[in-house]
């Protein structure tokens, strides 16, 4: 643990806050630190391991991948690919039939920006505020943090217009001439947690549409089954122009995707968006394994179902425990506002200590992101636990 800590300290750049913790195997719902102590698993990579660790069935796609053809370049068809993509268009939002491959989510979203201007031939996006769409000079752009952007003013690009979340009349007001798109995510996830009212997401499909702007979903976080539908703007019926994807999309896996309806993917023609490693075989092929795996066990509709007890459970704690402010969340994307940040913190703390993986955002937003394979066990530990947390943090 010591080598590694001072190798890393050493030699990687210091952009993380780590956790005092070597993470060397995973297994399911579980982790196992370098000292062979295991952690239940409530983070999963931030929204990203929804089958667990080292489900079999990514670890035969991707071995198999492997011995056959890692990369090559988008010179080139390759089966994989072309068989994800039509594979995810049975599994997105209805009317987005076409996509592009990368990375990452901020690669993704850059795509939509990009395809979005072109398309409209305008120049501004609305983005909310307590967004958080990436890192990378465009996307820390269109997120609300402003000491993610400020130290980086220089090569941003100032397109972006904010508005509070979940207030239509707001983004009406903030319409123009020169709006391309408005960009949201249908639950912010690093903002914390936040659903919107009902009417808010079919109110924004509206006002686009009124006023012929594109509407961009990132489903980076709260897409593939998290929330207890494949998408998110599901719950409310909304079907938009462009989506967004990466993390649960390759399970572990890099890889990012832009879906949109084929009429305004159609405006990039060859050399207008392009990356190396973009749809590579072995994403691709990891990324189908996924999609298939997640269908056959239905993980989706199980994300809904043992969201609503795992919601039940953590609410019986609101009423035991002062610190506790508010529980929300939508299927397995759940938070827990706590009142302060040291009390969140220490919470983080204790419960690693206990043998639990969780997360805090937005300072004082306990954040839980199981795999979407959790089980009811693996929840009442938590609950159990997290019981016995807040008494002790509380003190
Ligand atoms: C909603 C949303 N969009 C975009 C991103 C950026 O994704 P990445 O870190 O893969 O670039 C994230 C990452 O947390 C996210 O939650």
């Amino acid at each position: 643990m010591q080598r590694i800590r001072e190798l890393d300290e050493h030699y990687v750049a210091s952009t993380y806050r780590r956790q005092p913790l070597t993470l060397v195997k995973g297994r399911g719902m579980f982790v196992e630190d370098i000292q062979g102590k295991r952690y239940l698993d409530f983070v999963g990579g931030i929204a990203v391991c929804s089958l667990g660790h080292c489900h079999p069935a990514l670890t035969k796609a991707i071995s198999t991948q492997a011995k056959k053809l890692m990369h090559v370049s988008n010179l080139y068809y390759t089966q994989p690919q072309a068989e994800l993509a039509a594979l995810l268009s049975r599994v997105v939002p209805k009317g987005i039939d076409k996509f592009f491959f990368c990375n990452s989510g901020a690669e993704a979203i850059e795509g939509a920006f990009k395809l979005a201007i072109k398309h409209t031939r305008r120049q501004r996006i609305i983005s909310m505020q307590g967004s958080f769409h990436g890192r990378t000079a465009a996307t820390v752009g269109a997120t609300w943090k402003s000491n993610y952007r400020e130290p980086f003013e220089a090569i941003i690009p100032k397109i972006f217009d904010f508005v509070p979340f979940d207030d239509i009349a707001a983004v009406e007001r903030a319409m123009g001439e020169q709006t391309a798109a408005v960009i949201v995510e249908p639950i912010q996830g690093e903002g914390g947690v936040n659903v919107p009212s009902n009417d808010y997401l079919p109110g924004l499909r509206k006002l686009c549409d009124e006023h012929n702007v594109l509407l961009i979903c990132d489903e980076v976080q709260t897409g593939m089954g998290r929330t207890g539908k494949w998408f998110a703007c599901e719950h409310w019926g909304v079907e938009p122009d462009e989506i967004t994807m990466a993390k649960a999309l390759g399970g572990g896996f890099p890889i990012g995707c832009l879906g949109a309806m084929a009429e305004v993917m159609n405006s990039f023609s060859p050399g207008d968006h392009a990356s190396t490693f973009g749809g590579n075989p072995l994403a691709c092929a990891t990324a189908k394994a996924v999609i298939k795996t997640m269908t056959r066990l239905k993980l989706p509709q199980r994300a809904a179902k043992i969201g609503v007890y795992f919601k039940r459970r953590l609410d019986e704690l609101t009423d035991k425990h002062g610190c506790v402010r508010e529980v929300r969340g939508l299927g397995l994307m759940l938070a827990m506002e706590i009142s302060n940040k040291q009390i969140a913190d220490a919470a983080v703390a204790e419960a690693r200590d206990r043998g639990f993986l969780i997360n805090c955002t937005a300072d004082k937003v306990l954040r839980f992101l199981p795999p979407l394979i959790v089980e009811r066990k693996h929840i009442d530990r938590l609950i159990e636990a997290l019981d016995g947390i807040l008494t002790e943090v509380e003190k």
